[in-house]
């Protein structure tokens, strides 16, 4: 995948998917599916859990890397930037994804009690692909 795509992406990018969902009388299942519901193969599950009260999460943007964010379990904030705009959204419903594509900075904050960040990433773990600096960040985006 090109770097491109991070140099121009925009918080506008970034989209709230609704998750098919089977409900019963004994609970819901909500679904992915690769190049289905995401536009990437998934390379990388992981997920944050037993945050504690007042952590703040991210502080970093990526190169290359996709990824579907989803509050698999109670809620929290995400605040993104694309080094002119910032966008805040609200996580709170296992049914609800959202769908970043790279070169945004994020961070996570107000994770209630319990909260656990389901993250579907396009690619295995790569340092070098973070941007940790939130100054190289916006020399990042400004001189693409
Ligand atoms: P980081 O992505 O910075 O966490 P967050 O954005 O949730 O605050 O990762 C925290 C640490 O965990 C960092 O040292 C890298 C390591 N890590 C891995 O080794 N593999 C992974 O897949 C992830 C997501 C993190």
């Amino acid at each position: 995948m090109s770097i491109k795509e991070a140099y121009h992406s925009k918080v506008s990018d970034v989209i709230l998917i609704e998750l098919p969902k089977i409900c019963s009388e004994k609970g819901n299942i909500s679904i992915v599916e690769n190049n289905k519901i995401i536009p990437f193969d998934v390379n990388r599950i992981y997920y944050l859990y037993d945050i504690p009260a007042g952590s703040d999460r991210g502080g970093h943007a990526h190169k290359e890397l996709r990824q579907l964010i989803i509050a698999a379990s109670g809620s929290f904030k995400i605040i993104l930037d694309d080094g002119l705009n910032k966008r805040e959204v609200t996580l709170n419903n296992p049914n609800k994804a959202l769908l970043l594509p790279p070169g945004l900075w994020r961070e996570l904050i107000d994770f209630s009690s319990g909260s656990i960040c389901l993250v579907l990433a396009s690619q295995e773990y790569n340092e070098n692909d973070y941007i940790r600096n939130y100054q190289e960040f916006k020399f990042f985006k400004e001189n693409k």
